[in-house]
């Protein structure tokens, strides 16, 4: 096809082709839909419109179409022109224009695509409304275009959860027309092209009628939404929305939507999830290394109990083939055997095909040898928690692993150093820490030795890519960056029971936060004799200064081991927890023993202590170096311990507060401990923070 250059403002160019306008965005890495991209599209839209031409033609330069708005701008007064007046001129066109799209369409750049008169996309390729993840609605007709599609009970959990529908379920759902038969530019405009050959010619979503639902249909979704929103606001905003839509004329919601959307990502909960969207993307980012990832073939594991059978599900879902090893025949077998049944369970479920949960299994290699990991290039162990097992399985896997297979263990607190000395490939050794389940957490700690190597780290970090895991990049420490802050707040909330506080309240303080879970019902469902286990280990290092809570240890005395025993902090009788008499016996004794007298503790009290020892433990782990930025503490505290993500995580939340407000809570933190605890590394982790902040508000300001 000859291409004849009609206008070209650098970012949004616009061709001829054979009678048809072809506009390419071209905005490196993403296509963010900059203001510069917006003005771009608005001059080429205005040069293809006054042509002759028999439709216009809107796709993505390089790996997508547009990834959506530019985020970086919410925050600041928006520049004309905006979405809403490029949507405007798409719709006044008088040639039919379709969207072909490649990669990811989501937020702004499905917008635009729904303010086109027709969508193709390549078969691998994503769309969606992505919004209210982060805080906002949509803001450029989305609210108001999709649901004349899908009918509003499907829009909801789409536009809610922020769904990313690909190509082929979108082609279900009428959000878009027709597949082209690849992501290459010649494949979109064909299909582009045969869409608007077939067609009667232009069709304005804006003017179709909304699909009628049951409207029992359109409860229950709102229902589920409101519900899995945890109460947001801008959630029930989308909900009431989308309503709008069944009665409403375009020409009235879509300013009332735009309103909406102006206000909402000008409020705290839309900054603070746009620091945590830049966070997770710096997180797994180690500043300045460039090794290349060694590539990844053969994955083997170590250990076929819960975790590792986790990981090799992890690791089979990313299509990766796995060896996993178990010491004896019988354990190895039980292992593939629980893997298959919980694989099998997932295709009962309706959640996996049955061919891929059969291709998953085809993946699957088990052994109960070594030797057998000759072949992987990368090895995670995943065996019992102790120093010494694991020393000596490092040992023996030095013995056996090809030269520059990468050796990772997935402990969660143990000195990664001290397992690498054991080996003649420390360089090659690394901490891949997954959480609990291994294939459904999304959080990976990559904890680097003092002497792994950057290709090593590189190849751990193209793993975790793989596996879709959210890495964030940690040294070694006791706990690495979250489960030694989570055990700083724990023993906190230890401190607050022997103070005077009962569990339940110190969890109903948590909740009320927004914690998923309080302390104390977490401990109890993961069980309370790994700590008591690892405070054994400790003992002997323990400072002896250092308060010690002993109810922990009294409750697992008296088999008080957590909900998998009956009781723990809690009873468990009639299958929900309930305050215990056995424990505040216990409680009450321990207090006694000590000669303390409980006093009344309030829940701002509770609340401010817990998070006072999240802040003050963060700092310590960021001024050690343990952590490379403070957003890597909040991706850690959000994704791993159910820390409110709305509030950006628990240090983006203390530089919001006021700085009294901080050095009050550090001085609770310190009486609680009873001693002194310096302020200084708090100040320093918040004041680069503080500074975003207040450069926020300067630029909020201008958008008054
Ligand atoms: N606005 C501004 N920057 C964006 C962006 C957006 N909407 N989407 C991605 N970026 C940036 C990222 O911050 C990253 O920048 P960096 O390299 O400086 O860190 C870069 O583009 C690449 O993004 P990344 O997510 O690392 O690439 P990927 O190939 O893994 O994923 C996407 C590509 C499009 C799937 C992913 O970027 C994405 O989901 N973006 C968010 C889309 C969204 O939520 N849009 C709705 C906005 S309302």
């Amino acid at each position: 096809m000859d291409a004849r250059t009609m206008r070209d403002e650098g970012v949004v160019r616009l061709e001829e082709r054979d009678g048809y306008g072809i506009l390419t965005i071209d905005n490196p890495p993403v296509n963010a839909g900059s203001t510069a991209v917006r003005a771009g599209l608005l001059a080429c839209l205005a040069a293809g419109c006054a042509a002759d031409l028999k439709g216009i033609v809107i796709l993505g330069a390089g790996r997508t179409f547009i990834a959506g708005s530019d985020i970086r701008e919410f925050g600041a007064p928006l520049a004309a022109p905006e979405l809403p007046d490029v949507i405007a001129a798409v719709e006044a066109c008088p040639h039919p224009v379709c969207a072909a799209i490649h990669g990811a369409s989501l937020g702004g750049g499905f917008e635009l695509a729904l303010g086109c008169d027709y969508r193709v996309a390549a078969p691998g390729a994503v769309v969606g409304l992505p919004e209210v993840t982060l805080g906002m609605v949509p803001g450029a007709g989305g609210t108001q275009r999709l649901p004349r599609l899908t009918g509003i009970a499907r829009a909801i959990p789409l536009v809610c959860a922020g769904k990313r529908v690909a190509a082929p379920e979108a082609l279900r759902l009428g959000m878009v027309d027709a597949l082209a038969d690849g992501p290459e530019a010649e494949a979109l405009i064909a299909a582009a092209v045969a869409v608007i050959d077939g067609a009667p010619g232009k069709r304005l979503l804006r003017d179709l009628p909304v699909p009628e639902d049951d409207p029992e249909a359109i409860e229950k979704a709102e229902a589920a939404a409101l519900r899995r929103g945890k109460g947001r606001p801008n959630v029930a905003e989308a909900i009431r929305l989308l309503k709008l839509a069944a009665h409403t004329p375009a020409a009235t919601a879509l300013p009332e939507e735009r309103a909406s959307f102006q206000s909402l990502r000008l409020q705290e909960e839309a900054f603070a999830l746009r620091h945590l969207f830049f966070a997770e993307r710096a997180a797994g980012r180690i500043d300045g290394l460039e090794a290349r990832p060694a590539p990844l073939g053969r994955i083997g594991i170590v250990g076929g109990g819960t975790m590792g059978q986790g990981i090799a599900r992890a690791v089979l879902a990313a299509g990766l083939p796995v060896t996993l090893v178990e010491m004896d025949a019988q354990a190895r077998d039980r292992a593939v055997a629980a893997i298959a049944k919980s694989l099998r369970a997932q295709v009962d479920k309706g959640r996996l095909g049955a061919d891929k949960a059969e291709g998953r299994l085809a993946l699957l290699g088990a052994s109960d040898r070594l030797a057998d990991l000759a072949g992987c290039d990368l090895v995670i162990e995943a065996v019992f928690e102790d120093m010494a097992v694991k020393q000596d399985l490092f040992a023996a896997l030095d013995g056996v692993l090809k030269d520059g297979a990468v050796l990772a263990t997935n402990t969660s607190y143990l000195d990664i150093d001290a397992m690498a000395s054991v080996t003649n490939r420390a360089a090659d050794v690394v901490g891949l820490h997954f959480f609990a389940p291994a294939d459904i957490m999304k959080l990976l700690e990559v904890v680097r030795t003092a002497d792994s190597s950057d290709r090593t780290l590189a190849t751990a970090l193209a793993l975790g890519k793989r596996l879709g895991k959210q890495a964030v990049v940690a040294r070694v420490s006791e706990g690495f960056i979250g489960n030694r802050i989570y055990a700083a707040y724990r023993r906190h909330a230890e401190y607050l029971v022997e103070d005077g506080a009962a569990p339940e309240q110190v969890d109903a303080a948590a909740t009320s936060f927004g914690f998923a879970m309080g302390p104390f019902a977490v401990g109890d469902m993961s069980g309370l004799d790994i700590a008591w286990n690892m405070r054994k280990r400790l003992a002997a290092t323990r400072d002896p200064a250092e308060r010690y809570v002993t109810i922990p240890d009294r409750l697992c005395e008296a088999g008080r081991l957590g909900r998998k025993t009956g009781g723990g902090w809690y009873d468990y009788a009639s299958g929900r927890a309930e305050p215990s008499d056995a424990v505040a016996e216990i409680i009450a004794r321990a207090r006694a023993d000590k000669g303390i007298t409980p006093r009344a503790l309030d829940a701002e009290a509770i609340q401010g202590r817990l998070l006072g020892a999240i802040v003050r433990e963060a700092a310590l782990v960021l001024a050690e170096g343990i952590a490379q930025r403070p957003g890597d503490i909040d991706v850690v505290l959000v994704h791993g311990f159910g820390f409110p993500r709305w509030t950006g995580g628990p240090l983006w939340w203390a530089s919001g507060e006021t700085p009294a407000r901080i050095a009050g809570m550090i001085a609770a933190v310190a009486e609680a401990e009873g001693r002194p605890v310096s302020p200084e590394p708090v100040e320093a982790a918040l004041a680069t923070l503080r500074q975003e902040r207040a450069d926020i508000e300067k630029r909020k300001a201008g958008d008054a």
